[in-house]
């Protein structure tokens, strides 16, 4: 077998090059914008990568975060590596939801893929969490065809008897990760093999703004969700706004267009030219992802907007 380029959707073999750290927003900066955005009416901040425990003062930011009145929601998306060390303060500092990507439950599997070890202690920061009452941990598993499709029945046994939101993810092309059409298993053809296995396998009902679908096999205690950014776009409905470990501003998680809030910040800028410089680029959303085919957006989304901060580390 072929290893697709999997392992390579996140970073290539020979690594990533570290921003200087002097690029990188200070502690100070991501509560300042947290403030202005919760202000502005965001409720929900999400701490993703890249990969937000990389970041030593990450249980200073959440505690910090959880602090700013309106906000009512601080998550964060990790590949668990460090869970079983990390959790426990995380969850002190008021870390409210965990999403965990794990692609593989095979450990030779997990070592192609990620080039590590560890896939046991992802596992078992998995089951720290649900020990801990993060309830559902959402587990992010990225499908490819001729790759891990194999284990998708494996993945929805797992919510037998845990409080797991198994989330299919469909594979998405981001600039530079080999993505191909073949490779990405769509939607309706997950849940034909699931049903191959569960026949009442069933949809459920979701929320005005999830990014994913939510289905369940009668009886088990978990559920799984399938995130259909390519065969089912859901942009008309997204309402995430994306601030980068350097301070870039990005509308779209396929988007290029970025503007430095950092800059803007070490400018002096006063909050009413943030909150401009904000607004124009909200207006600047188009109406479908560049995943696809991108036409410009007929009516641009509402700013201040009612809506979600992904902060990447
Ligand atoms: P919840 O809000 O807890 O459901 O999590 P989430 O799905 O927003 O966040 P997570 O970091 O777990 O993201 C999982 C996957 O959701 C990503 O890999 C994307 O596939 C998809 N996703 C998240 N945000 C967006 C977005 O803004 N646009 C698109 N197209 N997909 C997104
Ligand atoms: N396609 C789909 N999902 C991806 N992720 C990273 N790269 C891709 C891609 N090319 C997922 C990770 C993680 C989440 C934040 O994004 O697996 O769960």
């Amino acid at each position: 077998m072929t290893l697709p380029a999997l392992g390579q959707y996140c970073m290539p073999a020979e690594g990533v090059s570290l921003t200087p750290k002097p690029q990188l927003l200070a502690t100070d900066e991501v509560l300042r914008l947290a403030e202005l955005f919760v202000r502005e009416g965001v409720t929900k901040i999400r701490l993703t990568g890249g990969e937000p425990t990389v970041r030593k003062d990450l249980v200073d930011i959440i505690a910090s975060l959880k602090q700013i009145k309106g906000l009512e929601t601080v998550a964060m998306t990790t590949n668990g590596l460090v869970l079983t060390r990390q959790l426990v303060p995380l969850q002190r500092a008021g870390l409210d939801i965990l999403n965990v990507s794990l692609d593989t439950l095979r450990p030779a599997r997990y070592e192609q893929i990620t080039r590590r070890k560890g896939y046991e202690r992802v596992r078992a920061g998995i089951d720290l969490a649900l020990q801990l009452g993060y309830s559902p941990v959402k587990v992010n598993v990225v499908l490819m065809r001729n790759f891990n499709d194999d284990e998708i029945c494996d993945f929805v046994q797992l919510t037998e008897d845990r409080n797991l939101d198994i989330r299919f993810i469909e594979y998405m092309p981001f600039s530079g990760n080999k993505w191909d059409y073949e490779k990405m298993v769509p939607f309706k053809e997950m849940v034909d093999k699931i049903q191959g296995q569960w026949p009442d396998f069933f949809a459920m009902a979701n929320g005005p703004n999830d990014t994913s679908k939510a289905f369940k096999v009668p009886g088990f205690q978990g559920q799984v969700g399938f995130i259909t950014s390519m065969s089912e776009h859901f942009c008309g409905s997204c309402n995430r706004l994306r601030l980068t470990a350097d301070g870039n501003l990005k509308v779209c998680l396929f988007g290029n267009t970025e503007i430095s809030l950092r800059d803007a910040l070490r400018s002096n800028c006063s909050e009413d030219d943030l909150l401009a410089l904000i607004g124009a680029a909200v207006k600047r959303k188009k109406k479908q992802h560049a995943g696809g085919s991108c036409p410009k957006t007929s009516s641009p989304p509402r700013w201040p907007p009612s809506c979600q901060l992904d902060t990447t580390f």
